[in-house]
């Protein structure tokens, strides 16, 4: 069993939930009833954490194993969440609006805390690797309101290539969408990751983000979602990320 912090460590009914045994309200009532065992000790307190590699447990005196089932989710983060597991000053996850998914899904690559839009999750380490890998290049579009009016000369260092500190950006697709009340609407494709990317790019060429949505990645566009909600990802669409 472990400390509450630890990363890893998934609540006893999650897991139970997860093994495909109870729903979550039921594997509660079992642990209340003294059925469950970890490591051979009966817990009846709710909310005790298991490591899923570790951890032994046992219903009813028989050894449960959680699903190896597959998730794979879109989710259209809102801003002030953060993309983690778990965060050590308190702050929101996104994985509190995933919340009623007994597997343990992870986020794939990060969105910025105020970064709104298209993030997966999923309990596939094959496909978050081939989703986040730099060799991929995966694009991913951005919408973008950026201070001031952009002009064709920052649009067209955008599109090159900028120098940010610590790397030069490749090339970029950018379109102007327009221009309202010295508020710059742009989308922009980029086949890289790094940190902060989209902001440091605008910041170099002298225009402060006011809003960032990621709005598609590869060929999965995030499509109407409601802000802060989820859906499945359909099977045809994860074979069509992996194969990029
Ligand atoms: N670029 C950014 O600046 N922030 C994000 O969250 C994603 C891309």
């Amino acid at each position: 069993m472990q400390e509450e912090s630890r990363q890893e460590a998934v609540r006893l009914q999650k897991y139970i939930a997860s093994a495909g045994l109870a729903s979550r309200r039921k594997a509660e009532e079992l642990i209340a009833q003294g059925k469950v065992k970890v490591n051979g000790k009966t817990v009846r307190e709710q909310g005790v954490k298991v490591d899923a590699q570790s951890d032994v447990v046992e219903v009813n005196g028989q050894t449960i194993a959680p699903e190896k089932k597959k998730y794979y989710l879109l989710l259209n983060k809102p801003a002030g969440y953060i993309t983690t597991t778990s965060d050590e000053l308190g702050r929101q996850t996104v994985m509190e609006l995933v919340d009623d998914i007994s597997a343990r899904v992870y986020p794939v690559g990060r969105l910025d805390a105020e970064t709104e839009g298209l993030l997966f999750l999923t309990n596939d380490g094959a496909f978050a690797n081939t989703l986040t890998h730099p060799s991929h290049g995966i694009e991913k579009e951005y919408l973008v309101y950026a201070r001031g009016v952009m002009m064709p000369a920052a649009l067209n260092k955008l599109k090159r290539g900028v120098a940010l500190e610590d790397f030069t950006t490749k090339s970029a697709e950018v379109e102007l969408i327009g221009i309202d009340r010295n508020i710059s609407t742009v989308k922009i494709k980029i086949r890289e990751g790094k940190n902060r990317q989209v902001r440091r790019m605008f910041e170099a060429v002298g225009h402060e983000v006011l809003y960032l949505r990621r709005t598609q990645i590869g060929p999965i566009m995030l499509g109407n979602v409601p802000l802060g909600k989820w859906r499945h990802l359909k099977k045809a669409e994860v074979q069509r990320l992996m194969k990029l």
